[in-house]
């Protein structure tokens, strides 16, 4: 049931859309965020949150830490779910526990909530999958509704996994009152458009197969960006060792200078992740300085940076989430380009199971 399609991460990359759509239908009203699985006293009493998972997951939360500070200016903290097991963590009860797992099955995510439960920390959980071990045991839970995700590499279930985690931190702002009328209804504007920002355009696709031809013949890959696009940079890289076995790192743009530009080379290919919205000159001047060493550049971004030795140019739009979701659709694509001319099973990774329900 590939529908055409090569392989299942490709149908669920261009299923994205659509799935966003079914995301937000019911939960973005005119006047706010509803949910209707929620008890409006969840978050009374509540000062801090903090997001525990695993891979992808984790890369979903830490976006949504930058969000739920800046939109509902609550503190958040992102914890591993295989470190928070051992770390002897200190939990308090005005902490809400938000544990994210597209199967929720993963082990390490579900004894990370069950330690928390035992700490008697309220607890709320975002998966995909309805009746799983991680929404039973969670005092509330949200469903992506991204559908029956086929591929090892996550591609909807995270774009679906930002939708909720994004939507929550608007939930949380009215709860607490920290955007104004007008901020709140921009917000909803702009997530309103992410199903239209998230639709494969073709001339996108096809450039990335175009640089693929030459990028996997990378010895090593950075994905660099600030803000969201630091998580999502991670993710980059991720889905492209995963799939293609080609080393790749995530970093924040703004650490390169601390180490890892004394790798830059022309075979050291640099993703740069640059909006126009969000610390576009940080970000820029990070990227230029890896290119005066010589690093191989591709620019995602809908800047045409004159620099860069490649580009992948993104339409323009006016609110960072946008161009997030623009790039993950963008990086997604190139992953899975470089996989299919390296041959590779994309769908089945090896060594990589769909679920990780083992420690
Ligand atoms: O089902 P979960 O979201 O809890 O899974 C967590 C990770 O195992 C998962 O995201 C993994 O990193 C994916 N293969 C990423 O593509």
């Amino acid at each position: 049931q590939k529908e055409g399609y090569r392989f299942f991460m490709e149908k669920e990359i261009y299923e994205q859309a659509d799935v966003l759509a079914d995301t937000l239908r019911g939960r973005v009203l005119d006047t706010g965020i509803e949910f209707d699985e929620l008890d409006e006293n969840l978050f009374d009493g509540i000062s801090e949150i903090k997001l525990c998972a695993c891979g992808t997951s984790y890369h979903a939360a830490l976006t949504s830490s930058y969000l739920f500070e800046r939109l509902a200016k609550i503190k958040s903290s992102v914890e591993i779910a295989s470190e928070f097991r051992y770390k002897e963590p200190l939990l308090t009860k005005d902490t809400l526990f938000l544990a994210i797992s597209q199967s929720g099955e993963t082990a390490d995510t579900l004894e990370a909530l069950k330690m928390a439960k035992q700490a008697g920390l309220k607890t709320l959980s975002i998966c995909n999958v309805d009746n799983s071990s991680i929404v039973r045991l969670s005092d509330a839970s949200i469903l992506t509704r991204a559908g029956i995700e086929k591929g090892v590499a996550s591609t909807k279930a995270f774009a679906t996994q930002v939708a909720v985690l994004w939507m929550l931190s608007l939930y949380v702002a009215q709860f607490k009152k920290s955007l104004d009328t007008k901020e709140l209804q921009n917000e909803l504007h702009t997530l309103r458009e992410v199903p239209n920002v998230t639709v494969i355009k073709d001339a996108i696709h096809e450039k990335t197969k175009r640089l693929a031809k030459r990028y996997l013949h990378g010895h090593g890959f950075f994905f660099i960006g600030r803000d969201v696009f630091y998580p999502l940079a991670l993710e980059g890289a991720l889905k492209l060792k995963e799939i293609s076995y080609l080393h790749a790192e995530g970093y924040p743009a703004g650490e390169m200078k601390h180490g890892p530009i004394a790798l830059a080379d022309p075979e050291l290919f640099t993703i740069a992740l640059l909006s126009e919205n969000l610390l576009f000159e940080k970000t820029k001047s990070n990227m230029e300085e890896l290119g005066a060493r010589d690093s191989t550049i591709c620019c995602v971004s809908s800047y045409m940076y004159d620099k860069a030795d490649d580009f992948i140019v993104l339409p323009k739009c006016n609110h960072y989430m946008l161009e997030f979701y623009e790039m993950m659709t963008a990086t997604q694509l190139l992953a899975m380009e470089i996989a299919i001319k390296l041959e590779n099973d994309v769908d089945m990774p090896r060594n990589l199971a769909k679920s990780v329900t083992v420690e």
